[in-house]
């Protein structure tokens, strides 16, 4: 059992919940008919940071509705958690529970990235958005998307991006997100056949 291992196994949450507490929310509250917020996000439902016991609450499960997950160990699963713990300020996965199943039903990634650019100032990244599919239809992509954007901003990013596929346009758009000028239709990639299971880092 690797130390990292032994860090991550308690109950613990990869950031401090306080954090969404003092997030403002406020301004995005007219985007919800019905109103729910971050702090009262419907009934027997929770908006807080990933915790390290999610393996068993069926984080990965909802993650595969998104795409592929492939098979992550309990052990795989700490020790990645305990790695991003361990990158201060970098990695705010959140997720809604539903605190009557124990389980999470929707999940989003703030990436807070460092830059020199803009007076050595932060970026934040989208990703990995989800929302069990037995519960959409509800608000509740909003609510996650919209958690991130307030906390993004909350700590201080001089904006947030995103790449999606070309249907969820008209959502985030919804959700005040927009193409820069110049910028539309943009997203490139370079997929590497690499080894999935073995990293260099
Ligand atoms: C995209 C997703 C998170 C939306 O979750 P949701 O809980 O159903 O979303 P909401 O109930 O908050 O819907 C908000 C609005 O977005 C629209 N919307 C939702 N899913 C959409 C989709 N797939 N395509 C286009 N519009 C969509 C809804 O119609 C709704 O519009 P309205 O406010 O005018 O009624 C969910 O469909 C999902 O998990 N999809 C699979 C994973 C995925 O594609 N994630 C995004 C990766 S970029």
């Amino acid at each position: 059992m690797s130390g990292s291992y032994r860090r991550a196994s308690m109950d613990e949450h990869l950031y401090d919940p306080e954090i969404l507490r003092r997030a403002n929310f406020t301004k995005y509250m007219s985007k919800f008919n019905p109103r729910i917020s971050i702090m009262n996000p419907g009934d027997n439902l929770l908006v807080r940071p990933l915790n390290s016991g999610d393996y068993d609450r069926g984080f990965l499960k909802l993650l595969s509705q998104l795409t592929k997950v492939g098979h992550v160990t309990r052990e795989q699963f700490h020790e990645r958690f305990a790695t991003m713990k361990e990158c201060k300020n970098t990695y705010f996965v959140t997720v809604i529970e539903d605190t009557l199943l124990h389980e999470v039903i929707g999940a989003a990634t703030l990436v807070v990235e460092q830059k020199f650019l803009h007076d050595a100032g932060i970026r934040g990244q989208l990703e990995d958005v989800v929302v069990n599919n037995t519960y959409r239809g509800k608000q509740l992509g909003k609510l996650i998307v919209l958690t991130i954007v307030a906390l993004a901003e909350h700590l201080g990013c001089y904006k947030i991006v995103l790449n999606c596929k070309d249907k969820l346009i008209p959502f985030y758009k919804s959700l005040g997100y927009a193409f820069e000028p110049g910028q539309s239709n943009n997203a490139m990639t370079i997929r590497f056949n690499a080894p999935q299971f073995q990293s260099n880092l």
